[in-house]
């Protein structure tokens, strides 16, 4: 028997009102997690500031708010563009207000053994996930340590972080380099009330996963593969982002917290057979 489905999606988790006023940054905010944990911000009131390189991202995070009724805004970023930051802040606050909470969602990532990557190919994914997170942190902290306002992270982190994540190598070293930021953030910052939390997902099936990961991961694969015997729901996971970055969660900082139905504690006895990753990936041998 599979662990028990969550209660169905649009059920409240929080008091009505929770996040009313309040201006919610996330990166990567148009599509799949980061859109799922916009939708419950915004069923709680907040303004939803969705920052996205690609101006069909934000237009779905948008279309996805807004027909339930929230508020959404999309802001053009990388990342990656420290410069830019500053100046998407100052848009955000423009529009919305100032950002009381800062997602750092946005991540890159694809399949590919060691040997294959380029030195740039490695360079974009650590720069995407550990730099990008580093750099809209900063610009948060900063504005808020100025206003004497306090104000929530939430970074989102992997469980590979621990294991290593053979074939995906850069995305896994830049997820360990995440979660121990949050935890030295989570201490440099406590003293201006800026709480700094890791929310790490296990699977989550959504519509706007890559043709890539579906094929490698289908849901019924990945619930067979974990102990909870299902996959995620994605309204669990926004009501996780949401609990972390409330004021019910204002005594939580440094935390990682893991929501995966056990799936990477299974290791045991019962190993599955070892696949060397360049099998997994299918991608022929090594030629230089
Ligand atoms: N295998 C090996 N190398 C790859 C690759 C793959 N599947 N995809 C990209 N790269 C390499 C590129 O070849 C390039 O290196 P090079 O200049 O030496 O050729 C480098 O990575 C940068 O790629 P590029 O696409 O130019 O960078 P970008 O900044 O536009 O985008 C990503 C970077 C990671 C976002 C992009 O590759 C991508 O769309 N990935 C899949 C989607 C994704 O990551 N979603 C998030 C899931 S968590």
């Amino acid at each position: 028997m599979p662990l028990s489905p969550a209660p169905a999606y649009g059920s409240a988790m929080l008091p009505p009102g929770t996040f009313e006023g309040k201006v919610i940054a996330i990166t990567g905010g148009g599509t799949g997690l980061g859109k799922a944990m916009g939708l419950e911000f915004a069923r709680l009131g907040g303004k939803i500031a969705i920052l996205s390189r690609d101006g069909e991202h934000r237009a779905k995070g948008i279309a996805a708010i807004t027909g339930e009724g929230g508020i959404a805004a999309g802001f053009a970023i990388d990342v990656r563009d420290g410069e830019a930051i500053t100046k998407c802040f100052d848009a955000i606050e423009a529009e919305l207000g100032p950002v009381d909470v800062l997602i750092n969602n946005a991540a890159g990532n694809f399949g590919c053994p060691a040997e294959d990557l380029s030195v740039n190919a490695w360079r974009t994914v650590v720069d995407i996930v550990l730099n990008g997170t580093f750099n809209c942190s900063r610009e948060f902290a900063r504005r808020r340590m100025i206003a004497g306002k306090g104000g929530a992270i939430l970074n989102i982190g992997a469980s590979y972080a621990w294991t290593g994540g053979p074939g995906v190598s850069p995305s896994a070293s830049a997820k360990a380099g995440v979660t121990n930021l949050s935890r030295s953030l989570a201490v440099e910052w406590a003293p201006s009330d800026i709480r700094v939390n890791t929310l790490v997902p296990g699977t989550f099936p959504h519509d706007d996963t890559s043709e890539t990961l579906r094929r490698h991961l289908t849901a019924n694969r990945a619930a067979k593969a974990c102990p909870a015997m299902r996959v995620g729901q994605t309204h669990e996971l926004g009501w996780a982002a949401t609990y972390l970055c409330s004021p019910y969660a204002a005594y939580v900082t440094g935390l990682t917290f893991v929501i995966d139905g056990g799936r990477w504690l299974r290791p045991g006895l019962a190993a599955p057979e070892f696949v060397p990753v360049r099998e997994q990936l299918g991608a022929g041998p090594f030629e230089g």
